[in-house]
């Protein structure tokens, strides 16, 4: 029933990249297929052949990269995907988003995709209280984009507050809701 359903998940430089690893095989356990797109940064934070195992398809990371097919593979990606997950989102690519930037090839893939598009911010509790992210995120919410928000805890930084990344489950079900899984 599930089967055929793809979903492209885009991996930002954030800490919280490694559980974009879990995120794909929970995705794939629902009879999805998984595309990862990388930024530059989220190849500090999280392996390239990690992300290429786990989801069984090449790791799209840079624009230019030749792929021996005619078609780009922003607008591949784009067309293929019936959902686009962000998990973790940065405030730098919220930013980029909220902008209409095409700077790369995730942000290329936002905007050349109609497929519903999920992000999970995941930032330090300064960075997601500033009234520039916050005001970025209303942004993109007006423009339909599903949030799945951040919660309370303990932050990288050693501090408590709100910026953690939700966890996968409450990704999971907003996905299975968009893309009406079982
Ligand atoms: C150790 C470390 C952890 C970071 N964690 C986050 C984070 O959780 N959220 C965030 O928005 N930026 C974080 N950053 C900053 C981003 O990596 C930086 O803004 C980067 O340019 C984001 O690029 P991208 O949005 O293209 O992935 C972190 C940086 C470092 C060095």
């Amino acid at each position: 029933m599930n089967k055929g359903k793809h979903v492209v998940l885009g991996v930002t430089g954030s800490i919280a990249a490694y559980k974009a690893a879990e995120l794909v095989r929970m995705i794939r356990a629902c009879g999805c297929e998984v595309s990862v797109v990388m930024t530059q940064a989220a190849t500090h934070f999280i392996g390239v052949l990690t992300m290429q195992t786990l989801s069984r398809n090449p790791v799209a990371i840079d624009m230019f990269e030749p792929t021996g097919q005619w078609c780009p593979e922003h607008v591949a990606l784009a067309d293929r995907a019936d959902a686009l997950v962000i998990a973790p989102c940065t405030a730098g690519a919220i930013a980029r988003m909220a902008q209409g930037l095409a700077d790369d090839l995730l942000t290329c893939i936002v905007l050349a995709t109609r497929a519903p598009v999920i992000i999970v911010p995941a930032m330090n509790d300064n960075m997601l209280g500033h009234p520039a992210v916050q005001t970025n995120l209303e942004t993109l919410k007006a423009r339909g984009v599903t949030v799945v928000d951040a919660v309370s805890g303990e932050l990288v930084c050693g501090r408590e507050g709100k910026g953690r990344m939700a966890p996968l489950e409450a990704t999971m079900k907003t996905l299975k809701a968009v893309l009406h899984l079982d």
